[in-house]
Formats: structure tokens, C-alpha cells, sequence
């Protein structure tokens, strides 16, 4: 394994495979709408367990869909968590609906189910959907929250773009994998390069419901449609092959087949990326626990996918600023979105959600990603180690 001179937060893994898949597209008929996207959709259904999965251009056009596809709209008011990306908010303005959020429980991070049933029961009826978000490559325990979500009548559509891999232990003792269908509505992924399976830009939408599936196929071309069986203008039955009809208002955000190439030879490494991920972060776990640096440990019922690694340290601007000093490009995840101050301007402020706010002001994320070696990792202890009070 390679050993930076600058290491960086995430980084994809790209092996001579992988470019003679993408180089076997480029000389093949498709370059897009051919035969590499159904296999690469199959592929990964496959992978997290659900029935039907949908490639698009990226993790934030799949959350986009999805929220169409659910029935956002207008009046449509939904709950997310501030400790994600801006995008698993902003899907839901997108379809013009309006979002609120639950603040995170502070030892996971992620969205506190007990302050959901809690607000949810404050409002009866007001609330249309939750987006929750498999934070860091935790995974949100979706029995418990699809039980939350059936009380009070939301959907839930899981934003998994960290969580490709990651499980939760269902009370009934089964391994539940992230974007299984079995829980979530339905489910999202991205394929940017720090994530678990790097297409370059891609995402993907997972789901066991048939009709949102033909929604989202829908929209990811125009709305355009060329199956003969669904038309819906009687007054052109019979044209030729040529014709096709626009049913809804959709979009392009088709992923290329070049992509998708990539996007399937990755996905055969994906067990080998995850055991290497959970090899470092035990090498984290052992080297942090008699210092101050507080890794976040997943309970025995969670299977961690290590998108990141974070540390909650009590001098953040120093550990990061020593770091930077040294080459070692740790990163913050996230910023709580409702601080951003477009978020600011619909109403939110400092002070909404403490745990998110707490969170964000010790958390750093540590290089995490398969190309690591030993030595990289050893050289980030050493210096997170030195650099913590
Ligand atoms: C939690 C989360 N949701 C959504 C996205 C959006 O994915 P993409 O960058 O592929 O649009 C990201 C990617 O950064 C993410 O981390």
C-alpha cells in the first residue's frame, strides 16, 4: 500500500480493473443509456438487498427523485437532522415542501428517535416524512423508526450515502443492511470519490415499492417513457417506433454507462474496502482509548461502514490547525445545516439544536479509506496524540 506524503480525509481506490472497465465502455457502442447501467443497478440491489435500484447522475439527484417520487410537494413539511450535508435538506425545498429538523442524539450523532416521537407528538398530522441519515457510516436502527414513522403516518426516505455495507441488528437478531427496502420507503446512495464506491460523480436509489420505483425511473429521463403498455394518448395509438411520450416533468439525471463500468467494478471490492475501513478504525479505537480523544464506538447491535472517522476532542481548532501543519487533511463533518445561513434566512439560528451544536464543536474526522497503510495511520495517531490536551 502507498504511503502520502499529504494524507487526506477520504480518497477512492482505483485499480487497474476498474480502468479496463471504464476503457471496455469507452470502445463499446454505449457510452450512456446502455447495458452497464441495468447491471450495474442489479449488481447493487443485490449488494444492500433490496428489490429495485435506480442509477442517477448523483446522491443529491437521488434524493431529489425520491422526495418527487414520496409526493413532496407544497405543503409538505419534513423532518431531517442538522449533522448531515446540506443536500438531504434541501431535496425537500427543491419539490417546494418545507423542512424542519430533530436534533441528534450526542453520543451517535445521529437523529434522536425519542425527541422525534417526542415532536411528532406535539403536532399531530403536521409532519409528511423524516430523512434520516446513516451519519458517518452509522446506521440509524430503521425498525425503531419505521415504527415511530407508521404511529404518526411518514415516510421515510433514508439517506445511506455514508452507509453502503453498514447493518443494525433487528430485535428479532437478524443483520439489517442499509437500503434493504425492508424498513425505509426508500433509500439513497452516492458514488462521489470519498465515499465507499467511487463512480466519480453518481448516486443510486434503492427501494421494494414498484410504483416509486416507476416514479423515479420516470423522472431520471424526462418523464419520458417508451413503454407501449403505459401510454397515454389514445388519439396516437399506433405510431411508429419512433415515438415516445412525456408523462411527467422529469429531468436528466441519467448516469453515463462509462460510469456506471466504474461504478460495478468497484462494487465487487466493496467487502474488501469495508474490512480494510473497520481495520482501521479498530487501530484508532485501541491507539484512543486512554486519551482524550473520544472515538464514537458503535453499540453491539450497529455495523459500521466507517465513511468517516471521527474523534470528539476538546481543543478542535488546535488538533486540526497541528494537522494541517503535518500534512494530515482531517475535515469536519458537518457544519449543522441549520447554521448555514440560507437556512439562517428561513428561520433557524444558534441555540436550535444543542447536540447538533455540541457535536459539531469537538468532532473531526480523521483520514479513513481503504488506501491507508499502517504507517499513515500510525503517523495520524502520533499526531492527533501530540496535538490533543
Ligand atoms: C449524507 C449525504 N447526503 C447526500 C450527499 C449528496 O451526494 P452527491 O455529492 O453525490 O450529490 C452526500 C454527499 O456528499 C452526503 O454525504
Amino acid at each position: 500500500m502507498s504511503s502520502f506524503s499529504r494524507i487526506p480525509y477520504g480518497r477512492q481506490t482505483v485499480t487497474q480493473e476498474d480502468i479496463d472497465a471504464v476503457v471496455e465502455t469507452l470502445r463499446s457502442d454505449f457510452l450512456t443509456q446502455g447495458p452497464k447501467i441495468a447491471e450495474f443497478e442489479e449488481a447493487f440491489a443485490a449488494y444492500v438487498g433490496a428489490k429495485y435500484a435506480v442509477a442517477v447522475a448523483n446522491g443529491t439527484a437521488a434524493l431529489h427523485l425520491a422526495a418527487l417520487a414520496l409526493g413532496v410537494g407544497g405543503k409538505s413539511r419534513v423532518l431531517t437532522t442538522p449533522i448531515t450535508f446540506v443536500a438531504s435538506a434541501n431535496c425537500v425545498l427543491y419539490c417546494g415542501g418545507s423542512v424542519d429538523f430533530v436534533d441528534v442524539d450526542p453520543e451517535s450523532a445521529l437523529l434522536d428517535l425519542d425527541a422525534l416521537e417526542i415532536k411528532l407528538k406535539k403536532s399531530p398530522g403536521l409532519y409528511a416524512g423524516v430523512i434520516p441519515v446513516d451519519f458517518a457510516g452509522l446506521p440509524v436502527d430503521l425498525e425503531k423508526l419505521r415504527s415511530i414513522a407508521d404511529r404518526h403516518g411518514l415516510w421515510i426516505l433514508e439517506d445511506a450515502c455514508h452507509a453502503p455495507g453498514a447493518s443494525f441488528r433487528s430485535k428479532a437478531g437478524t443483520w439489517e443492511k442499509c437500503g434493504s427496502g425492508k424498513w425505509a420507503d426508500i433509500s439513497i446512495f452516492s458514488f462521489h470519490p470519498v465515499k465507499h464506491i467511487a463512480s466519480g460523480e453518481g448516486g443510486m436509489i434503492t427501494t421494494n415499492n414498484r410504483a416509486l420505483y416507476d416514479k423515479v425511473s420516470l423522472l431520471r429521463t424526462h418523464g419520458i417513457t417508451r413503454d407501449t403498455a403505459s401510454y397515454q394518448n389514445r388519439d396516437m395509438a399506433g405510431e411508429g417506433a419512433w415515438y415516445y411520450e412525456m408523462q411527467e416533468l422529469g429531468f436528466n439525471y441519467r448516469m453515463p454507462d462509462i460510469l456506471a463500468a466504474l461504478g460495478l467494478s468497484q462494487l465487487r471490492r466493496a467487502e474488501e474496502g469495508l474490512a480494510r475501513r473497520r481495520a482501521i478504525a479498530r487501530r484508532y479505537d485501541s491507539a484512543f482509548a486512554n486519551s482524550s480523544a473520544a472515538p464514537m464506538i458503535p453499540t453491539e447491535s450497529e455495523l459500521h461502514a466507517y465513511h468517516l472517522y471521527i474523534v470528539r476532542v476538546e481543543n478542535r481548532r488546535a488538533v486540526y490547525d497541528r494537522l494541517r501543519e503535518k500534512g494530515i487533511l482531517a475535515q469536519v463533518h458537518y457544519v449543522p445545516v441549520h447554521l448555514q445561513p440560507f437556512y439562517r434566512r428561513l428561520g433557524f439560528g444558534p441555540g436550535d439544536f444543542p447536540a447538533a451544536e455540541q457535536f459539531y464543536s469537538s468532532a473531526i474526522s480523521l483520514p479513513m479509506f481503504p488506501g491507508l497503510s499502517d504507517s499513515d495511520v500510525d503517523r495520524v495517531i502520533a499526531s492527533v496524540l501530540e496535538s490533543v490536551e
